[in-house]
């Protein structure tokens, strides 16, 4: 279907006193229906009136979603969540004192007032309060609830800077506000709070050891599950989706450690070049160090690569989830065939860094498989 031409118009933002003069338009916007990308500490969000189903609609239309993939709720405050909920678990209120705000979405039963286009269905709904400045003081402003997949076209990489929206939802949106490139760069972390233990959905910044410090529980990790039942539905309808996928092919350097994972990124690299495949690099710095020594560079010859993109320290599974998106972006538009891709050490938020880059490598995670 077409969609209506908009001119998309950028407003950009103090990401530590985000100015309300500049805010007044896209919170009118929201609160009557209209679409709005903003920034979060996670990735830019696509927003409109949760409470209002044509302006959820949209989201779906601008995005070209699945309407079985359900939406989170973003609120201001954590005051803010009880309306949208029959209950706040014991659970649920030991994680939102730990960690909201911030890159935690919890699912919980949903009241009656989230409208079931929200949900795509459920009888559950994710809440999110996030702890930028940015897009708390435009949710407070529009005074609505506002519900917010990630603010970029379906199956693209998630946005985490304002010129990621730009490319993928230039004339489909009215407005896009501008607080900088995100922190964290990845998703939230998901986790269904209904019950009495907590079970990941999706894997973030907020990791499963932080959880477990502060519930004193094992959470259980549904984001790698794969159900032997072909009818079964998949906990989180979005797992099934090949997310984050750039348009080259994605190959992931793992290893047991930094040195094995670099070593795997060369003979990767040298693989696709003698296959005469246009290959793009992201990998830590010492990583890249090496291509320089010669004998790497008979097999790796740099001219060959035809981009090579940086995170910084090797071990540094902070910077390399923060570049990760932009880089694959960078890559795709840099002409890469191919993206070798460096793996981390699975620890703390690794887990994260590692679940996007296989998602992005085309593992549908949580797929429904035959027997
Ligand atoms: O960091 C984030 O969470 C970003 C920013 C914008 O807040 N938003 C985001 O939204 O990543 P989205 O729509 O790209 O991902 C939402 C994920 C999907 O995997 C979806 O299936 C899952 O949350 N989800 C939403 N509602 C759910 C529910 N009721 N039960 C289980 N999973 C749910
Ligand atoms: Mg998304």
């Amino acid at each position: 279907m077409p969609h209506d031409v908009l001119e998309t118009l950028t407003v950009s933002v103090d990401r530590r006193s985000p100015e309300a003069a500049l805010l007044a338009a896209p919170a009118e916007t929201l609160r009557s229906g209209g679409l709005v990308a903003f920034s979060t500490e996670t990735v830019y969000g696509l927003g409109a009136d949760a409470l209002s189903e044509a302006a959820v609609a949209r989201i779906f239309e601008a995005k070209g979603r699945p309407a079985d993939n359900p939406l989170i709720v973003h609120v201001a405050s954590v005051e803010e969540i009880a309306p949208l909920v029959e209950e706040i678990t014991p659970l649920a209120r030991l994680l939102i004192d730990a960690f909201l705000p911030g890159p935690l979405t919890l699912v919980l039963r949903r009241s009656s007032i989230v409208p079931s286009i929200v949900t795509a269905g459920l009888d559950t709904v994710a809440v999110r309060v996030p702890s930028h400045r940015v897009a708390q003081a435009l949710i407070r402003m529009a005074g609505v609830p506002v519900a917010a997949p990630s603010a970029n076209r379906s199956g693209r990489p998630s946005p985490t800077r304002a010129e990621h929206v730009l490319q993928d939802l230039d004339g489909r949106i009215p407005w896009l506000v501008d607080g900088g490139p995100c922190d964290v760069g990845l998703e939230s972390t998901v986790v269904d709070a209904t019950g009495e233990v907590p079970v990941i959905l999706r894997p973030g910044a907020v990791t499963a050891e932080h959880i477990r410090m502060a519930t004193g529980l094992d959470p259980v990790d549904a984001s790698s599950f794969v159900s032997a039942d072909p009818t079964a539905a998949p906990r989180s309808p979005g797992l099934k989706y090949r997310h984050y996928a750039p348009r080259a092919r994605v190959l992931v350097a793992d290893g047991p450690d930094d040195d094995a994972r670099a070593d795997a990124v060369l003979s990767l690299a040298a693989q696709e070049i003698a296959a005469g495949r246009r290959v793009g690099l992201f990998a830590g710095h010492d990583t890249l160090l090496s291509l320089s020594c010669p004998l790497v560079s008979a097999v790796v010859p740099r001219g060959r690569i035809v981009l090579s993109v940086d995170w910084g320290r090797t071990d540094d599974a902070l910077s390399a989830s923060a570049a990760l998106f932009d880089a694959l972006r960078r890559l795709d538009d840099a002409g890469a065939e191919v993206i070798v891709a460096q793996s981390v050490d699975p620890a703390g938020l690794g887990a994260a860094y590692r679940n996007r880059l296989e998602k992005a490598a085309g593992g549908l995670e949580g797929e429904v498989q035959g027997p």
